[in-house]
């Protein structure tokens, strides 16, 4: 079975906001798309930009890497345009007792 790991209470991660963790050698971004949670490993597949600090587009749900402008569909993990081409992993996020829950592998 993957762990679950805790991320917060969902009243701390309102729409449009987002956070870092990292776990073992992953660093995931957690997404509030208007209230659509979802995670994304936190490392662009062109080049290693940090897509959390790139700029999200909530109600499309894409995030744009801050280092070449790829930008990538926050649901799947796929690419919208290049230079990246290669998915990014995304991670199932639950809901329990009020805390945000993301499943790793
Ligand atoms: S590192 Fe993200 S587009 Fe190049």
């Amino acid at each position: 079975m993957s762990p679950l790991i805790d991320i917060c209470p969902v009243s701390e991660l309102p729409p449009g906001q987002h956070r870092l963790v990292e776990w073992e050698d992953l660093e995931i971004g957690i997404f509030n798309c208007d209230g659509e949670l979802l995670a994304i490993e936190d490392r662009c597949s062109h080049d290693n930009g940090v897509l959390l600090e790139g700029e999200v587009d909530a109600a499309a749900c894409t995030v744009e890497c801050p280092r070449h402008g790829a930008k990538f569909d926050l649901r799947t993990g796929k690419p919208l345009n290049l230079p990246a081409y290669v998915p990014v992993d995304t991670f199932p996020v639950s809901i329990e007792d009020d805390m945000i829950r993301v499943e790793v592998d």
